[in-house]
């Protein structure tokens, strides 16, 4: 059976912020060359969207992680499945996720490659669920703020699944 999805956030709007953001960025490191680290899967969408649309040299770099799942002690932990393929040592790197939640996966990765001596770490999220926060986490970039449901399309799935939707939506009950 087909899901219903009601659009929460428009491609429209989230094009619009997406363009935002990107001429915030390539203010923000005019004369520098910057890293986006993609954290697979999610973030696929909005990384490449981000990319083409910001005006400073631009690399790519891809991560995909997994939590451990809250059964286990090591809760909040995060298990690196794919690594970067190179080294971030000197350079300009920006975090780019889809969505932050309880901030544990966002919290460990960012303490995970800090410890590899970039010139700067930032953070960018496409959306942000406030409400659920459990850890803290320092967002430099945020798309924009939502309430607590759980929202698929633009990168982000519901067991895999509509991550190809252009906008942001709400599967109805
Ligand atoms: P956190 O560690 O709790 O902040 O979890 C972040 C990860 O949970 C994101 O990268 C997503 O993969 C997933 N996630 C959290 N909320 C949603 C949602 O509303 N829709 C789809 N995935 C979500
Ligand atoms: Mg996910």
């Amino acid at each position: 059976m087909e899901d219903k999805i009601r659009v929460l956030i428009s491609e429209e709007d989230v094009t619009k912020r997406i363009n935002e953001i990107a001429e915030q960025i390539s203010k923000d490191y005019e004369g520098e060359e910057v890293l986006l680290v993609c954290v697979l899967k999610g973030s696929v969408f909005f990384t490449t969207a981000l990319a083409s649309r910001i005006t400073v040299p631009v690399t790519l770099d891809f991560m995909q992680v997994s939590s451990y799942g809250n059964e286990t002690v090591s809760s909040g932990r995060v298990k690196i499945l794919k690594d970067l393929d190179d080294s971030i040592r000197d350079k300009n790197v920006i975090v780019v996720e889809d969505i932050i939640d309880s901030g544990r996966t966002l919290s460990h990765l960012m303490s995970f490659l800090s410890v590899r001596e970039p010139k700067s770490l930032k953070l960018c999220a496409l959306l942000d669920k406030p409400s659920r926060r459990e850890v803290p986490v320092d967002v430099d970039y945020i798309g924009m703020q939502i309430p607590d449901l759980f929202v698929v399309g633009y990168g982000l799935d519901y067991a895999q699944k509509y991550r190809n939707l252009p906008y942001i939506g709400v599967i109805e009950q």
